[in-house]
């Protein structure tokens, strides 16, 4: 289909060259022709060009221009709109370095046969060349671009911008009508999530703590921790565009704004995800999904007998509880989660 458009495009706009031969139109008497012709010429690529912007599913593919203005400025919700299926949209958001990561969690992605709805949040130009070159239209930069000098500055307005930028994206997406997975990408798919998304809550989401609960543990939020409120993790959080989503999603949106952030706290939006819960417990239905289908890193690197016990329940496994790109790699690679080394032809990126 993609590829009978662009091909299709290519024909109807490929061929500028006006000494190339071409049949005498009836309409065009030989006298007036040095002046029309050009003249039509260009008409019609207007036209063409009109054409193509006017309809976002060609937009992708649409344009002859360089790369760098193709994708400048592609929106979140045309990439969103391009790449929903089933009214849904899975969501990472990936910096240049991560490249590797995306590329690995896209191979687990892609085995069960989601890979079409995935969107790439560029955080940086690289990224969205680099994802869009390969594969048009998955990857989008919402401007400004995160500024690493101002991003980093803890404490500051720029800082809570920055953070708050991930509930910002899904609320959009969530205003267009799409559920929309958010999956961190240090993180490998072992069978389809979807089966799991049981029922018409508001939000999925998982659990980051480390310790073994009963298979038919409760579906509720979980009671808050020693800091005062629960652990649930930003990594993995599935969201419908109802109502109660975006309670939730505004109130996290709030609380990045309203906490106040130290340089002792972790750089990571996940407290204040869990306070938002934790206020909107009475107005949104939440579902926790199954721990031994969706563990902790915590859990799932940590302890081999609950691995042993629950063999065959794992869905997506999350590389956490360890710091650093190295040692992330490396654990994977241990485990034979990392697939980019053997299997990267099965990505839509290929080998980066
Ligand atoms: C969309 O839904 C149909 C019908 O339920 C299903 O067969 C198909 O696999 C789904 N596609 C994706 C990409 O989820
Ligand atoms: C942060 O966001 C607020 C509200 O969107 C805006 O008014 C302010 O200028 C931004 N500040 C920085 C430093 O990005
Ligand atoms: C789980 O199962 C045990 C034993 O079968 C039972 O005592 C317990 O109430 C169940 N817990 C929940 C949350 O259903
Ligand atoms: C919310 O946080 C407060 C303060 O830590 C706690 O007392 C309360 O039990 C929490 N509520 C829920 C539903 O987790
Ligand atoms: C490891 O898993 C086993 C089996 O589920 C459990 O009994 C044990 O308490 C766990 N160990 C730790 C340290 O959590």
């Amino acid at each position: 289909m993609s590829l009978h458009q662009r091909q299709q495009q290519k024909s109807l706009v490929g061929d500028p060259d006006p000494s190339s031969p071409r049949p005498p139109s009836p309409l065009l008497p030989h006298q007036f022709s040095p002046y029309i012709k050009p003249l039509l010429l260009l008409l019609s690529f207007l036209l063409l060009l009109l054409f193509f912007f006017k309809s976002p599913t060609y937009y992708p593919f649409s344009s002859d221009q360089s790369p760098l203005v193709r994708w400048r400025d592609y929106t979140l919700s045309e990439a969103a709109n391009f790449v929903a299926k089933n009214g849904t949209v899975i969501l990472c958001a990936v910096s240049y370095p991560y490249l590797p990561f995306l590329n690995n969690w896209l191979i687990s992605v892609t085995r069960q046969r989601h890979h079409e709805q995935v969107l790439v949040v560029a955080e940086d130009y690289a990224t969205l060349y680099a994802v869009n070159e390969r594969w048009p239209g998955h990857a989008v930069l919402v401007p400004p671009v995160p500024d690493t000098q101002t991003a980093h500055k803890f404490g500051s307005q720029g800082f809570f911008n920055f953070t708050s930028r991930r509930p910002r994206h899904l609320l959009q997406i969530l205003e267009l009508g799409y559920n929309v997975m958010y999956n961190d990408v240090d993180m490998v798919w072992l069978a389809d999530p979807f089966p799991y998304l049981k029922g018409t809550h508001d939000v999925y989401f998982t659990d980051d703590m480390a310790a073994v609960k009963p298979l038919n543990h409760s579906h509720g939020l979980p009671p808050p921790g020693k800091k005062g409120r629960p652990y649930i993790c930003s990594c993995m959080i599935y969201l419908r565009p109802t109502s109660g989503a975006k309670v939730l999603l505004k109130k996290w949106i709030n609380e990045l704004q309203e906490q106040p952030w130290s340089k002792t706290q972790k750089s990571n939006d996940q407290p204040a995800f869990n306070w938002a819960l934790n206020k909107t417990v009475g107005q949104v239905d939440m579902y926790l999904l199954p721990q031994a289908a969706f563990p902790t890193g915590g859990l799932y690197f940590k302890n081999k007998t609950w691995v042993r016990e629950t063999k065959g329940m794992h869905v997506i496994v999350h590389n956490n509880y360890i710091i650093g790109f190295e040692k992330k790699t490396k654990r994977f690679r241990e485990y034979g989660f990392w697939l980019v080394d053997d299997y990267s032809h099965e990505s839509p990126l290929g080998k980066i």
